[in-house]
């Protein structure tokens, strides 16, 4: 149903170049509105079961810019003549405003039983490091309202964790156990390694 809101709300974005390039002065609340971004990133850009939050200011102008043009997953393209720099720009500055999806405080310890019991380690292994089963997501994790919103719907080999089986606050958890792993030595200070 959303998805069917979505595609309809593109074929306006699409359609409405010249209108949409005038937009320029307007607010980036009516752009992202207008842009059918609030469709699938929400009405406050906060993130649905669609696509992810993109309130975060860690996201930052020139990448953000980039996901708009030549987007990734199930996201369109949006050419500079139906949204020109200057109105993402816009865009980004009213998400930026609105501020990122708050984050329950996280637990370490916690984080770190919960991440074995449901079985996070099995492939991304046990400090979050990667193996051949699953990417690194350790000791730097991807931004948090991508984070959660990937758990719930990831897109390729890893398995869905619903709200039921795994809580926001126990996600928060493992994004702190996640983030206080150690960070990796330099190639140069293994002993086998060096020369
Ligand atoms: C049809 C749904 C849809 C629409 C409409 C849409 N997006 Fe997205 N967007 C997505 C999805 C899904 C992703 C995540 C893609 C991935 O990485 O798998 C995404 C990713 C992004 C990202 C990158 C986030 C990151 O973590 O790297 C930005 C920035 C973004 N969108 C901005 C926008 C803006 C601005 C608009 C409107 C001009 C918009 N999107 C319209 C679905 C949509
Ligand atoms: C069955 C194997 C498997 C399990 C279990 C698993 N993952 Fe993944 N995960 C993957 C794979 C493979 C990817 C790479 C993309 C894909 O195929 O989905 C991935 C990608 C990710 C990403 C995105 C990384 C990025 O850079 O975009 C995050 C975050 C993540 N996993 C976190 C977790 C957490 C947290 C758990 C436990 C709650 C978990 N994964 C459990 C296999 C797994």
């Amino acid at each position: 149903m959303r998805a069917l809101v979505a595609s309809g709300m593109l074929v306006l974005a699409m359609h409405s170049g010249p209108a949409a390039a005038q937009a320029s002065n307007d607010d980036g609340a009516a752009l992202l509105a207008r842009s059918g971004c609030t469709a699938c990133h929400g009405a406050d850009g906060r993130g649905t079961a669609l696509a992810p939050g993109i309130t975060d200011s860690s996201l930052d102008l020139e990448r953000f810019i980039a996901a708009v043009r030549a987007p990734r997953g199930t996201m369109p393209a949006y050419a500079p003549g139906v949204l020109s720099d200057d109105d993402i720009e816009t865009i980004r500055d009213h998400l930026v405003a609105v501020g990122p999806q708050t984050r329950p405080a996280g637990n370490a310890q916690a984080g770190g039983e919960r991440y074995e019991r449901v079985g996070c380690y099995s492939c991304h292994s046990n400090q979050g490091q990667g193996v051949m089963h699953g990417p690194r997501i350790a000791p730097s994790p991807i931004r948090w309202e991508r984070f959660t919103w990937y758990v719930r719907q990831p897109s390729g080999q890893m398995p869905p964790y619903s709200e039921v089986v795994l809580s926001e606050s126990e996600l928060s958890d493992i994004y702190a156990f996640l983030e206080s792993r150690p960070q990796p030595r330099p190639v140069g200070e293994l002993p086998l390694l060096a020369p």
